[in-house]
């Protein structure tokens, strides 16, 4: 298989994509397919960049063992050529990658992280923790680790 390019995308850059991105690191790692995926994740708004995940997001992560060292940036339009698949949070994430797209190419990249989401029929998409409690982390956390686990067996059957 040749190498696939996953960006994930959510608002900040500093809860769920940086998560997203930790969880499906760990599956990739553990299938023994780290050599065949390369992994990142980025914000629609730049005005966290530079910095580390929120530190709520960190302290739940890292009760699952994941440790969250990624810095925040912002999507760039090479982002749309270099990347093979670009995940989206919520619908206002995809509205926003949506916009930024020059080529038909590019729109057809982007996915719904909620269409990877089997276990919870509450939510068709990742929500914004934020503004939420510890509750909203946990969530975030279930949501990502049922989604990435089959984003990934989509991914390596293609
Ligand atoms: P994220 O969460 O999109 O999951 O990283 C947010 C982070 C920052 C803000 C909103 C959502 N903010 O308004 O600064």
């Amino acid at each position: 298989m040749k190498t696939k390019k996953v960006l994930f995308v959510c608002l900040g850059n500093i809860c769920r994509s940086p998560a997203a991105q930790a969880v499906m690191q760990r599956l990739v790692d553990e299938r023994g397919l780290a050599g065949q995926f390369e992994l990142d994740s980025a914000g629609t708004y730049g005005g966290h960049a530079g910095d580390l995940p929120d530190r709520r997001m960190r302290v739940h992560a890292q009760r699952r063992g994941y440790d969250l060292t990624h810095r925040s940036r912002r999507i760039t339009p090479d982002d749309f050529d270099h990347f093979d698949v670009i995940v989206a949070m919520d619908e206002d994430n995809r509205r926003t990658l949506a916009r930024l797209t020059a080529t038909v190419q590019q729109t057809r990249k982007i996915v719904m992280m909620g269409d990877y989401i089997s276990r919870n029929p509450h939510y068709d998409y990742v929500p914004d923790p934020y503004y939420e409690g510890s509750e909203g982390f946990e969530l975030v956390l279930d949501l990502l680790e049922d989604a990435c686990l089959n984003l990934l067996n989509q991914l390596v059957l293609k």
